[in-house]
């Protein structure tokens, strides 16, 4: 069965599988309304507020429960893995591998994503149309099989119980979800940790200190040029890594139905026949049209300079090499399994076209990306480890 249909089915998510519309991918709604709690109240200057989702409301006491479930290692079957794990506070909760592995050492096909604003997103991972709230998207680490990541599946019953027998978590719980006699199921564990997520908001970058904060010096010179570069026609990038979040596809209480976009950015040409590698392929896994080969969702930047490698399958090291990628206009795979001009691919972006920077316009660039890194969000105390295990970064210790 398809990898990722086989989760939908085994979560009884229900995703667009086979009906997928129009180019530029689909409808992607949120069963979500405008904030209620005033938990997203003080947000950073030029973010919109949030979504909340209706059956999922934030409280402190949710949010709390649910940091201390996304760093405690046992959530995974064998104890060894937290969602901290592969998403790591020192990394803009990314982990540094291209692929990640999961608890049981089954191979991930996919780099882990930051989880920078994550909950602005209209949809979630790397490229699935249906999937449009944090609560399922958290299902998916926990439950899935193709391949095992944290292993709940089978096993949910004993992992329940560590927690429903530890009297930290008694008492996280019960003021989590007050006048409930037993809330220790799977459903509360990964809304408690949605409402965690959906706190991750980063928004205080010398870009944003420049932009929205009156603080023009907080971009160097060469981050300022680099800005304009990133901004520019000859660049493009920000078509599709654009507004607040320098990403597409957002949803948030201005918007009523988020449109999901989805894009190849040239990296595989098999054989020159547009193929991409076939654990990899994007949105063509729920449509298997054609057109939607290799399509994947533009992520934000934010905190790009932590989050390496880079790209759905982490197959680029650096973000010099990511700039080479775009200047281009694709990759040119020589040899082996893999090999095919990607710039060549007929379902490649017509925005993906390539261009020529000097080397120090290069370095613009990077300083400008380097800028979009925000250690007030990276070092908050809110968003740390309860247990002490995963570190911040060592810059916050300075
Ligand atoms: C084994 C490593 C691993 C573990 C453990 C893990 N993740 Fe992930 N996470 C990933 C990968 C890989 C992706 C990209 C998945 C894809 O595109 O198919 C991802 C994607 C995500 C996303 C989507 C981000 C976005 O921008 O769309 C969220 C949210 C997320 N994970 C949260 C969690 C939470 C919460 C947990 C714990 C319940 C968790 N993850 C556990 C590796 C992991
Ligand atoms: C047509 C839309 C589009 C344009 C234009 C575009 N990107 Fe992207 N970008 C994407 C998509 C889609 C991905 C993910 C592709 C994948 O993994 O297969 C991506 C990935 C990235 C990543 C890696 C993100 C991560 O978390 O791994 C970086 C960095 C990046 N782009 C920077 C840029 C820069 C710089 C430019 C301008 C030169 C640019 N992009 C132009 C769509 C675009």
């Amino acid at each position: 069965m398809n990898r990722v249909l086989g989760w939908a089915v085994a979560l009884g998510l229900s995703l667009a599988a086979g009906g997928c519309g129009g180019d530029d991918g689909d409808d992607a709604s949120s069963p979500s309304t405008t904030t209620s709690s005033g938990y997203f109240e003080s947000l950073p200057p030029g973010f919109p507020t949030p979504k909340e989702s209706v059956d999922n409301p934030l409280t402190n006491a949710k949010i709390e429960l649910g940091r201390h479930l996304f760093y405690d290692p046992r959530m995974s079957v064998n104890q060894t893995m937290a969602c901290a794990s592969c998403h790591q506070p020192a990394r803009a909760f990314s982990d540094g591998r291209p692929t990640s592995i999961g608890a049981t050492g089954e191979n991930h096909p996919r780099n882990a994503m930051s989880l920078s604003n994550v909950v602005y997103n209209a949809t979630f991972n790397w490229a699935n149309p249906g999937l449009a709230t944090l609560h399922a998207q958290a299902l998916i680490p926990m439950f899935g099989e193709f391949p095992v990541e944290l292993g709940w599946s089978d096993r949910e019953a004993e992992i329940l119980d560590r927690f429903r027998h530890d009297p930290l978590y008694r008492q996280l719980f019960a003021d989590a979800y007050p006048g409930e006699s037993d809330p220790f199921d799977a459903d509360r564990v990964a809304k408690a940790i949605a409402a965690f997520g959906s706190t991750l908001i980063s928004g205080n970058s010398p870009y944003d200190q420049s932009t929205y904060q009156g603080n023009r010096n907080a971009m160097s010179e060469a981050a300022r040029r680099g800005q304009e570069l990133f901004f520019s026609e000859r660049m493009e990038c920000f078509h599709c890594h654009g507004g607040f979040n320098f990403s597409q596809a957002v949803s948030h209480s201005n918007i009523t139905l988020a449109q999901a976009e989805f894009h190849n950015n040239g990296l595989y040409n098999i054989n020159g026949t547009g193929d991409y590698p076939l654990s990899n392929r994007g949105l063509w896994e729920f449509t298997h049209r054609s057109a939607d080969m290799g399509r994947f969702r533009a992520p934000t930047l934010r905190n790009i300079e932590l989050t390496a490698p880079y790209m759905h399958d982490g197959s680029i090291a650096t973000l010099e090499e990511v700039l080479d990628h775009y200047s281009r206009g694709g990759r040119l795979i020589a040899e082996g399994p893999l090999a095919g001009d990607g710039a060549k691919n007929p379902f490649k972006s017509e925005l993906i076209v390539g261009f020529s920077l000097t080397t120090r316009e290069k370095q613009d660039v990077i300083a400008f990306l380097q800028s979009l890194t925000d250690w007030a969000f990276l070092c908050d105390p809110r968003f740390a480890d309860p247990f002490g295990n995963f570190e911040a970064h060592s810059h916050c210790h300075q």
